[in-house]
């Protein structure tokens, strides 16, 4: 820039505080007045100076005298119009100086896990999946029966789940310990075609380490139609793993059991060059569709069941996810 724009520039700037100073009625007036023109962030003083830099290195000398020139008027031109207004009598430009900043106010927000709930759900949205809900409290049907875990299955044991002392028949109730339960819940309710998701708490007495919580979330994802393979659960796990971890989302599949998919998969997406596990899928067993009234010729499914803390905590590199629950806004603020 040629210096004698930027004088006419600074020129220009003096004569409009001026006379917005020697117009200002009323402290509002010259408050704004002052924010328009010496205001430390957006004033146009400010912007000016920061033409100064691009000047040639010669003008530079002359461009800063005539700024700090201008800079100091502006100045006495806004002291003078306060001993104006104070004279003037009732006001409070002495008593409170409003230069001082406010008090900031404190913003809060939704939680790391809410935070991730909401993003995976609205992922799964954009493939169809409609979000559901269940209860916390469930009973042995839905938590183990209809999800073929017999009475003999080691995952009903008394010491790996809260049961309720309260009886439903013979059957107490419990805390459900997985989210599978809500595929159950609907597909009693609907017909397939099905697409849904459902992110809730459940609850395994396990002693909390930097990897255990006695309660956590699950994400559980079930489709039901017809000609499902798992070349459309994987799909569907990468689609979710690469929209919500960014990257390829790499996702690896592993064989393994659960009563009621056939066959079972463990799920490991890939993070940061690392493999983690992130939970258990497989293809809908035949006996689960039958136990909700579905014919097993007709239709088929996947169903996934993830953590949504692990997600989180490698989304946002937490490495304790006690770090999750024990409430310090220090931790939390982060997010
Ligand atoms: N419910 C299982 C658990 O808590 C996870 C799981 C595995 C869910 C396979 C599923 C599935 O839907 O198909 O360990």
């Amino acid at each position: 820039m040629a210096i004698a724009p930027f004088l006419a520039e600074l020129e220009r700037l003096r004569e409009d505080a001026s006379s917005a100073l020697r117009d200002a009625g009323d402290e509002a007036a010259l408050e704004s007045a002052r924010v328009e023109f010496l205001g430390a962030r957006s004033g146009r003083l400010k912007a000016i100076q920061k033409l100064l830099g691009g000047l040639a290195p010669s003008d530079r000398p002359a461009g800063g005298r005539h700024f700090n020139d201008a800079k100091a008027a502006i100045t006495d031109l806004l002291a003078a119009a306060r001993e104006r207004l104070a004279g003037q009598g009732g006001s409070a430009v002495d008593a409170i100086d409003v230069t001082l900043p406010g008090d900031p106010v404190r913003l809060g927000h939704l939680h790391p896990i809410t935070r991730t709930i909401r993003q995976v759900q609205e992922i799964m949205s954009r493939l169809g999946f409609e979000s559901v809900d269940g209860p916390e409290v469930e009973d042995q049907w839905h938590n183990f029966e209809a999800l073929a875990i017999g009475p003999e299955h080691p995952a009903r044991d008394p010491l790996d789940n809260f049961y309720l002392a309260v009886a439903r028949g013979a059957d107490p109730l419990l805390l459900r310990s997985q989210t599978s339960t809500v595929q159950i819940r609907v597909m009693e309710k609907r017909r397939p075609p099905l697409r849904i998701v459902s992110l809730g708490r459940v609850y395994r007495p396990d002693t909390a380490d930097a990897t255990h919580y006695p309660m956590f979330h699950q994400v559980e994802g079930l489709l039901v139609e017809r000609g499902t393979t798992m070349a459309h659960l994987k799909s569907t796990l990468r689609f979710l793993a690469s929209s919500f971890l960014g990257g390829d989302g790499n996702v690896r599949i592993r064989p393994s059991f659960f009563p009621f998919t056939e066959p079972s998969v463990e799920v490991d997406m890939e993070w940061g060059g690392r493999w983690i596990e992130m939970g258990g899928a497989g293809m809908v067993d035949p006996a689960v569709l039958e136990a909700v009234g579905y014919d097993p010729d007709e239709v088929s499914g996947f169903a996934f069941g993830l953590g949504v803390e692990r997600i989180a905590a490698r989304r946002y590199g937490v490495a304790d996810i006690r770090d999750f629950y024990r409430n310090d806004v220090r931790f939390l603020q982060q997010f």
